[in-house]
């Protein structure tokens, strides 16, 4: 085990040794001077901590703007970090032409939120094709400016220049994943590379804590001050990050970003589609994981009831033994899952033959970057006007996700009328008592339901 490591700051190369395995980037930046990075929540809301990764790309590779606040720092060792402080030459007059749009559309006042603004402008400004501003900064709050004139700096920034000295980076490769294994202050940090290694680290070590994209851990890191003593980190086993195209499912590898996801699958799952814009925010999703939803098993997350709807199988593996079960079987209890302390979650695959009719909805008190109160998926396949099969599967309405098996069987050999669309309501209505708490009362989840059935009726029935 060693205790020190390497990565890239703003362009230069700097050793971490010494430091404690829990510190969060975003501590271990500040604590070196770089206070242009703010910590506001520390649990992935604001974007104030916002900072720039560089990442794989076709062409060689991108920036992707992340939440410092919840990246355990052993986590960019071998990586590229960009601060605000690097995006510019330093002085006044050298900004980076998204401070210069920032300061021209008066995009400012106390200016706390900025640098988060600045840097996941910075890494948006470097796409092709740019998200629009909108969804570009669903991850980053502002308390006094409003977000109009910072709205108007994005979509007003020009194309960048051949002369960009980051234009000139990214034309290089991103740095590769590779192996830690890094101790300080009595705790450990393994990150293995390949999927055997992460295997035999699990089975030594049954009690660690598994890391995938930290985007519900790191949470529960800062807000409990939990510290763990052994972390297994996932992120650079290059087996759970693949998507694959296989013969009649998409495989999905269990680490596999939410950015990830949409990029590969948007156009091929339509209701993949639907719900991953909605989820969370940019800065969340290029670090959660698909895998790490599923193993929350939060009540309220959005992977499930899609995947539910779906008919997906979840891949599990020990050092010794593989196997391969129903999403359905998967969820036992309030945050319990079917996963043994000797396992992993491998892989989630997906049956490629999708409904004929699809929808995801997802209620929530803001659009953008909000956890769901209600979620629906409801999926039907037709043949002639009848229905063949149908699942619906509702998130936040009990302990655990839940599939509505009655209700979709009840719908088989009909047609998407009006008496089907009653007798399902009342399938669903007798199935669920739903439940109560600081996000909605348990009478508005159950007319939700109700509502969110006649929503899909009124949309895809003739
Ligand atoms: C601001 C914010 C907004 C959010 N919005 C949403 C939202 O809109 N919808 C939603 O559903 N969720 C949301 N989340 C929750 C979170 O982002 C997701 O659940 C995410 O997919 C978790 O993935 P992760 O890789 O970050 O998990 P991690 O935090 O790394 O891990 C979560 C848990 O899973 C375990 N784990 C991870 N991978 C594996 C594996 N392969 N095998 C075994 N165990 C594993 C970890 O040990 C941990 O217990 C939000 C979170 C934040 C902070
Ligand atoms: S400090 Fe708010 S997202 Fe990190
Ligand atoms: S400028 Fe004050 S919070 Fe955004």
């Amino acid at each position: 085990m060693s205790a020190a490591f390497e990565f890239t700051l703003n362009g230069r190369p700097i050793a971490v040794a010494g430091v404690d395995p829990n510190t969060t980037l975003l501590a271990f930046l500040r604590a070196r001077g770089l206070t242009g990075t703010k910590e506001s929540c520390a649990e992935g809301e604001c974007g104030a901590c916002a900072v720039a990764v560089v990442v794989a790309h076709a062409r060689g590779s991108r920036f992707q703007a992340v939440n410092s606040c919840l990246v355990l720092l052993p986590e960019v060792a071998g990586g590229e970090v960009w601060t605000v402080e690097g995006v510019c030459g330093g002085a006044p007059e050298d900004l980076h032409p998204v401070q210069r749009s920032l300061a021209e559309h008066n995009g400012s006042q106390c200016g706390y939120c900025t640098p988060g603004f600045v840097m996941s402008l910075f890494a948006g400004y470097y796409d092709t094709p740019r998200s629009e501003p909108r969804a570009l900064l669903a991850g980053n709050l502002c308390r006094c400016t409003g977000y109009r004139p910072i709205c108007e700096a994005a979509a007003a920034l020009p194309a960048p220049t051949a002369g960009d000295v980051h234009v000139a980076r990214l034309q290089r490769a991103a740095p590769g994943p590779t192996a830690v294994e890094y101790g300080a202050g009595g705790a450990h940090f393994h990150r293995p590379t390949t999927l055997e290694q992460a295997l035999a680290l699990r089975a030594r070590h049954p009690d660690a804590t598994l890391l995938a994209g930290g985007t519900d851990l790191v949470v529960e890191h800062n807000q409990e001050g939990r510290r763990h003593e052994r972390v297994i980190a996932l992120s650079a086993v290059a087996a759970l990050r693949a998507i694959e195209d296989r013969a009649d499912e998409f495989v999905v590898g269990a680490t596999a970003t939410w950015h990830d996801v949409l990029q590969r699958l948007g156009d091929r799952v339509p209701m993949l589609a639907q719900m991953v814009p909605l989820f969370a925010s940019p800065l969340i999703r290029n670090r959660g994981t698909l895998g790490g939803n599923l193993t929350t098993a939060s009540p309220v997350g959005d992977a499930a009831p899609v995947l539910l709807a779906l008919d997906t199988n979840v891949e599990v593996a020990s050092a010794t033994a593989r196997r391969t079960l129903p999403l359905r079987e998967w969820f036992l209890g309030y945050r319990r899952t079917a996963l043994q302390p000797d396992e992993l979650l491998v892989a989630i695959r997906i049956p490629k033959v999708q409904p004929t009719a699809s929808r995801f909805y997802k209620v929530s008190k803001r659009e953008l970057d909000d956890i769901s109160s209600v979620s629906a998926a409801v999926a039907v396949w037709q043949h002639g006007g009848r229905v063949t099969q149908a699942r619906f599967a509702f998130g936040g309405v009990a302990a655990t996700p839940v599939l509505a098996s009655a209700a979709g069987a009840a719908l088989v050999g009909r047609s998407l009328d009006a008496a089907a669309l009653r007798d399902c309501q009342a399938a669903v209505r007798s199935a669920f008592t739903p439940i109560d708490d600081v996000r909605a009362s348990a009478a508005y989840r159950a007319a939700m339901l109700e509502s969110l059935l006649a929503k899909f009726w009124s949309e895809v029935a003739p």
